[in-house]
């Protein structure tokens, strides 16, 4: 007899560049690794073989390379590979999927900062997943001057197209990720990124315990 598993809890974080979202979710990944739980890091765009062909045609090259609706498309196509292919096979074998990014991206950053309506870009999700969602969705949220400075103190120039789109572009994304949590907080929490990676990492299992482990 095939035993039943329970489903996993998909969890994804969001935020502009520089935030840490990278680190955290390691520290986050080990936490519940500790716990006995089965854990899969991944990330968007990318996380199968077609996602990740889409993500070189993303992040590298000129910043007005694209329209702002191709772009949509482009990320949105790249996530139903990843949500068919990986996301929910995983889930239903009762693996916990942590994604850095996901849908919040998109509404954030082809929505309020490079101008398509927030109906058009909840429109072309829905097309594309249907109702599937994030369990939990942590936004690690930090002054854009301290994130732009992190990411010049990384110093990669690799996959730097989003990062070279001005000051005014990522006060508009990080506005648009706090109106996100705004606007659905049983979905949603934001975290305080500023701090140490410790004290940042103690925000967000603190954040994830709370909603997630009975
Ligand atoms: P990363 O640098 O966090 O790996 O993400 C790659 C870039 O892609 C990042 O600058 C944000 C951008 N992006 C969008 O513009 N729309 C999206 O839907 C996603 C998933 C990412």
């Amino acid at each position: 007899m095939i035993k039943n598993v329970e489903r996993g809890c998909f969890i994804t974080l969001e935020g502009g560049e520089g935030a840490g979202k990278s680190t955290q979710i390691r520290h986050l990944a080990e936490r519940l690794k500790e716990r006995r739980l089965d854990v899969l890091i991944t990330r968007e765009p990318g996380g199968t073989p077609g996602g990740e062909a889409i993500r070189q045609l993303l992040v590298n090259g000129d910043t007005g390379r694209w329209q702002p609706m191709t772009e949509a498309l482009l990320h949105t196509a790249a996530r139903v590979e990843h949500v068919h292919k990986v996301i929910e096979p995983a889930l239903s074998r009762g693996v916990w999927v942590i994604s850095d990014r996901f849908a919040d991206s998109t509404r954030a950053y082809q929505g309020a900062a490079q101008g398509l309506s927030v109906e058009t870009v909840d429109d072309l999700q829905r097309l594309a997943l249907g109702t599937f969602a994030p369990d939990l969705t942590l936004i690690l949220d930090l002054p854009v001057t301290v994130a732009l400075k992190r990411t010049q103190e990384r110093g990669t120039a690799a996959e730097d197209r989003y990062e070279r789109m001005g000051h005014s572009f990522h006060e508009r994304l990080r506005a648009a990720f706090l109106d996100i949590a705004r606007n659905e907080p049983s979905r949603c929490r934001v975290i305080d990124a500023s701090g140490s990676i410790e004290e940042v990492a103690s925000r967000v299992w603190t954040t994830v315990r709370d909603a997630l482990i009975p």
